[in-house]
């Protein structure tokens, strides 16, 4: 089995629900109001340990109550936790979610997650990785940092998997370092100028990225499913229909699950111009829908036996 080795954000989930946001000046009251690990990194390291890879987390937290918290989510989930630092002048990166109507609206203080910088994370590439690992990373640490280490991790002979959330538009130099590239529509549409609604659309998105030479894309539709962009063609992943409750998170556990089944894939002997990814984004599509069945981040990471049952009924 590969590592899946994940560099990126911790974040202490303050969410609360309403029927709506309030307007400015206003106060409104809500209800449901809980605390509970996430952050896009971690949510995506306890996604892929939960199901099945070995897993560590490379990432910063404060020296703190929410630090002390998401750690020991993380060692929970099977995630390894040796290389999340504990730094003095930051506190924990927070993130305060409204949820409406089935929505979230997310503000973020990125705290010590913005403290880390390339020298610590090769270090930790250097102790904990071989060729042929995976590299997982977002956009909610340090950018320049998160663009150095792709590279570093793909100088590596990593696999590097690059969820570029929440988007910036992304300097071209930083492409020929990523080998799968996993995003939503409004992600897509910030770093393409194309936001993905039809045939016509994704088409020109993936025009775009195979001018870039990034290849394969997936591009997360939502309730609508995914669609993976390879060697010129477009194959479309079906969503799994639930009764969702709440969305956070569900895109991280689509790629935690995403990167597990791949790290699995590599283990049992895959060159990664093999990789049977529409398999994995099959998987990942059901693990994601089941998130969003329960309320929260981390805490609605479903477990390996869950996803297994639900495709069994699927099938
Ligand atoms: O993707 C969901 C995550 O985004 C939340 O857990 C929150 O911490 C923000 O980082």
């Amino acid at each position: 089995m590969a590592r899946v080795i994940v560099f990126g954000s911790l974040n202490m989930d303050l969410t609360i629900e309403a029927d709506r946001m309030p307007v400015g000046g206003e106060t409104l009251t809500g209800r449901g109001f809980f605390t509970n690990p996430g952050g896009k990194g971690a949510n995506q390291a306890v996604a892929a340990a939960k199901l099945g890879a070995d897993t560590c987390m490379v990432g910063a937290v404060g020296e703190d109550a929410f630090g002390d918290e998401l750690i020991s989510g993380l060692k929970g989930a099977g995630a390894g936790t040796e290389a999340v630092a504990r730094v003095a002048d930051a506190p924990t990166g927070i993130a305060m979610i409204i949820r409406t109507q089935g929505e979230n609206r997310i503000i973020l203080d990125p705290g010590a997650n913005h403290t880390l910088r390339l020298p610590a994370v090769s270090a930790e590439l250097d102790r904990l990785s071989a060729p042929g690992d995976l590299f997982v990373t977002q956009l909610e640490c340090d950018h320049g940092t998160t663009f150095a280490a792709l590279a570093a991790a793909h100088d590596r002979g990593l696999y590097t998997v690059f969820n570029p959330a929440p988007a910036v538009p992304v300097p071209d130099e930083v492409w020929p370092a990523v080998d799968l590239l996993c995003l939503n529509e409004t992600e897509t549409e910030i770093i393409t100028g194309v936001l993905p609604q039809d045939d016509a659309t994704i088409s020109q998105a993936a025009a775009w990225f195979a001018d870039k030479g990034v290849d394969p894309v997936i591009v997360t539709l939502g309730s609508r499913g995914s669609v993976l962009l390879r060697s010129g063609s477009v194959t479309p992943i079906g969503a799994c229909p639930v009764e969702a409750v709440d969305t956070t998170a569900a895109g991280d556990t689509y790629i935690g699950a995403l990167s597990a089944q791949l790290a699995a894939q590599v283990g049992a002997g895959a060159e990664p111009a093999g990789l049977r990814v529409e398999e994995a984004a099959r998987y990942a599509s059901a693990a994601s829908a089941l998130a969003t069945t329960k309320l929260g981040a981390q805490q609605s990471v479903p477990t390996a036996s869950e996803v297994q049952a639900f495709l069994a009924l699927r099938a």
